[in-house]
């Protein structure tokens, strides 16, 4: 954060703003609240709409005559009349606050082509990530950071000081050469969340169909029977749990490849292959989606005993008391309900506001080795549930394996992985390779 200067009083200062419009605006009112003094530039200072009050209006170069700071509120296709003011906007700080509709449509950042048309003054880059409506209403209801880039030091922190003021964190990105990454976040729809969900919505789909047809539709061929209502409950039942199960290991895959990785290689200063870099960065969302699929699980699991197929079969038979079953359900509901438990804990640690408050070695504690054993439990909850069905021929209709069997190759195969890993002679090679020991000179 940076210091209040002790003599200048913020209430004296004024700041110019080029641009009436919403953010203009919205600007405007909070830098008044703040207690600064503001004049907007404006082509007709007469009749440009409603402004904030106290706020004062002049045409553009009286008012870039009496700051030393001007926010540039306009849009990029309005830029060039700014040249005409390249004597009066000489030595000021200008803050280019512009977006684009679209990504690549210039072949230059808005920031980049206002300090081309205005080589005297001082761009920075700033504010651009932030909405009219987190400038008015202030961070306490909205995202607290502001980026900025720019060439200028002095500049950069002028801008600062005014951010910081208002009451933004921020974030200095670097030289004004940043500026089209800046442009480009508010165009970004959840990047990080892009892989995951094409992935959920692939494996849900995938399991989908699988199901309808070997569970569903191969009844009524064979048997003439309608069971279709089963879609609703049993098969998203089925279908959820799968793809939960299947995006966790997905989740723990990428760190013991890497693992591997590091061993044969015998060093952790090569660079992991992009795809493994791309697929750990994604890891959390990985997770939280995967957390979703659970808790979709155990709510469709909760409606289980009320649905009414299964009073009219409840009601139909007195079925004899089987200990063994008794076991493997009440085992089986236990370990889900264990798995569950430490799958939410995974979740609400994985949240920001959590893990900040956490130690690096908590926060991997609990990632990592808590996060291997919900795997097993949810694993384990599985194999409980399959528990003699695998070796039964009838569970295996038309040659194809229930679901769950084959949503249990993948969990199985990464447990086995750690299990290798956590071997003692492993375990010691691993971490001393992650100690930064290496097994060849690198000459
Ligand atoms: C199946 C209960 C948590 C994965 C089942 C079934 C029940 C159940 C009753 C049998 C469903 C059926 O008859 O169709 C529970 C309870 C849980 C829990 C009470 C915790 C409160 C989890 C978790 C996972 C999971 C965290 C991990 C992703 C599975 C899988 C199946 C299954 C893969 C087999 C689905 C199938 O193909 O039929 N669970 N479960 N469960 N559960 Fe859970």
């Amino acid at each position: 954060r940076v210091p209040c200067s002790a003599g200048t009083a913020p209430e004296q200062e004024l700041l110019c703003i080029f641009g009436t419009g919403d953010l203009g605006r919205s600007l405007g009112q909070r830098l008044l609240q703040t207690g600064y003094r503001v004049v907007y530039g404006s082509r007709r200072p007469h009749s440009c709409g409603p402004l904030p009050e106290r706020a004062q209006v002049m045409s553009h170069a009286a008012a870039a005559q009496s700051a030393n700071l001007v926010f540039i509120c306009i849009h990029r296709e309005n830029y060039d009349f700014l040249e005409t003011l390249a004597p009066e906007l000489k030595g000021k700080v200008l803050v280019d606050v512009s977006n684009n509709v679209e990504k690549n449509l210039y072949p230059e950042a808005n920031a980049e082509y206002l300090q081309r048309l205005i080589p005297g003054a001082h761009v920075v880059k700033a504010f651009n990530t932030l909405s009219a409506w987190a400038l008015q209403n202030g961070p306490s209801d909205a995202n607290r950071q502001v980026y900025l880039c720019g060439n200028n030091a002095e500049a950069k922190q002028a801008v600062s000081v005014v951010a910081t003021k208002l009451g933004f964190t921020v974030l200095d990105r670097g030289s004004v050469s940043a500026a089209k990454e800046l442009e480009d976040f508010p165009l970004q729809l959840f990047p990080e969340w892009r892989l995951p969900l094409r992935l959920a919505v692939g494996l849900t789909a995938f399991f989908f169909f699988y199901l309808l047809i070997r569970d569903i539709i191969s009844v009524y061929i064979k048997e003439k029977k309608d069971i279709s209502f089963r879609i609703m409950v049993s098969l998203a039942n089925k279908v959820f749990p799968i793809v939960s199960l299947i995006m966790l290991s997905l989740c723990y895959l990428p760190g013991v490849i890497a693992a591997f990785l590091q061993l044969y290689r015998g060093t952790k200063y090569k660079r992991f292959p992009d795809w493994l870099d791309r697929w750990m960065l994604c890891r959390k969302q990985l997770g939280l989606l995967a957390l979703g699929f659970a808790f979709l699980h155990v709510l469709y699991t909760l409606i289980i005993p009320i649905r009414y197929y299964v009073r009219f079969r409840l009601s139909n038979r007195t079925p004899e008391f089987d200990t063994t079953m008794a076991w493997r359900t009440d085992s089986y509901y236990s370990v889900g309900i264990l798995g569950f438990g430490l799958y939410l804990l995974l979740g609400i640690t994985s949240l920001p506001s959590v893990s900040n408050a956490l130690s690096w070695r908590e926060f991997s504690f609990i990632q990592s080795k808590l996060g291997h054993v919900t795997l097993f439990f949810c694993t384990f909850h599985t194999y409980l549930y399959g528990w003699d069905k695998f070796l039964r021929a009838s569970s295996y209709k038309w040659y194809t394996p229930p679901g769950y069997m084959l949503c249990l190759v993948l969990p199985s195969v990464v447990l086995v992985l750690k299990l290798l890993l956590l071997l003692p002679c492993v375990d010691r090679s691993l971490t001393r390779i992650r100690q930064g020991w290496e097994r060849t000179n690198p000459d």
